[in-house]
């Protein structure tokens, strides 16, 4: 495995997202929840992976309750994040107490890295930012991070907190570059880390729906899976395919590749199972050449313009 290090943070530049863990909209079903998402969880911890994304807002906290079972014999070995939804006013108090709930339901007596889930209105970053530097001089809090965030917001939310806000977390994959033009140049020159969200286009890039094979859960939103869409996609699906032969790698994981190949980028790809967990992580070890990668962002810029620009702006 591959880390990143800054601002005293090592971090694997392949994660595991744990939304999936919270079951809503994602229907893998109980045996999932119960049972396959700890072997996930382990199989992650085994191969190197320390970086594991959740929230409260995935499943009203149940993806939190899941990785509090999932955790507690290894949980040095995790560099646990989770995230603050601000889906009623926040004042610094409220976050304070946020964050000890998302602690007790994870079982944990410190979160590494408390981000804030998206910006609002309702979440004035003096205030978001004074609860977290509260949490922070305590100790349950490490690192503070946000989600879904400028590069003005998130250079606000240093200031509004008087110190380094190790991550922003968004959107990025093949389809979805806009964290290229300026979020990422400013992890690179700054220190700091973009958590790629997504990164497999919610397994739209792993090329295994083909318009006739769409998914039933909450990806039926998302306009990736249109057929329409999808009938788009078959030049940059051929290149991922040709590239994945080249290495003996699969689609998923050069997708994956592509993505980490950026600086200080790391991405946490959600898994269904503990074969693709294995499989995301074997990501890390995959060098694309410079022609590769030219090739991947070409047929993917091109597939963009083809479908729609609301691919990326979702
Ligand atoms: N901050 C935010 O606002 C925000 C928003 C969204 C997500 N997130 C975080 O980011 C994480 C990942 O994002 P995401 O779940 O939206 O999308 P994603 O990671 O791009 O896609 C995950 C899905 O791709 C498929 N997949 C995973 N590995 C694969 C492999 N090796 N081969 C083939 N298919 C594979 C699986 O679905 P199937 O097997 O069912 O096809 C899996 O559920 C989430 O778990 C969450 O922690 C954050």
């Amino acid at each position: 495995m591959r880390y990143v290090e800054v601002q005293g943070a090592k971090v694997s530049v392949i994660g595991l997202g744990a939304w999936q863990f919270g079951a809503q909209g994602w229907d893998y079903g109980d045996d999932y929840i119960d049972r396959e998402s700890r072997l996930i969880v382990e199989k992650a911890l085994d191969l190197g992976v320390n970086l594991i994304d959740t929230a409260e807002a995935y499943g009203r906290g149940r993806s939190e309750e899941v990785l509090a079972g999932a955790i507690a014999a290894r949980r040095g070995e995790v560099f646990l994040a989770t995230k603050v939804f601000p889906n009623e006013p926040l004042d610094a108090e409220e976050v304070v107490r946020r964050a000890r709930a998302s602690a007790e339901r994870m079982g944990v007596d410190r979160i590494d890295l408390y981000q804030q889930h998206w910006p609002s209105d309702q979440a004035p970053l003096e205030q978001v930012m004074s609860g977290m530097a509260r949490l922070q001089a305590e100790g349950l809090v490490t690192h503070v991070g946000v989600s879904n965030f400028s590069t003005e917001l998130w250079r606000e939310a240093e200031e509004a907190l008087g110190g380094p806000v190790l991550s922003n977390q968004v959107r990025f994959s093949l389809v979805s570059r806009h964290p290229e033009q300026r979020l990422i140049p400013r992890a690179e020159a700054d220190g700091r880390i973009v958590i790629a969200y997504s990164p497999l286009g919610q397994g739209f890039l792993s090329g295994r729906y083909d318009g006739s094979n769409t998914p039933s859960d909450l990806r039926q939103n998302n306009p990736l899976f249109r057929p329409e869409v999808v009938a788009k996609a078959g030049a940059m699906t051929s290149a991922l395919a040709e590239v994945a032969a080249t290495h003996g790698a699969t689609p998923a994981q050069i997708a994956l590749a592509w993505v980490i190949a950026r600086p200080n980028v790391v991405a946490i790809p959600g898994a269904s199972s503990v074969g693709q967990m294995a499989s995301n992580a074997a990501a890390a070890d995959i060098e694309l050449t410079e022609d590769e990668d030219v090739r991947l962002s070409e047929a993917a810029d091109a597939f963009v313009a083809e479908a729609g620009d609301d691919l990326v702006r979702r």
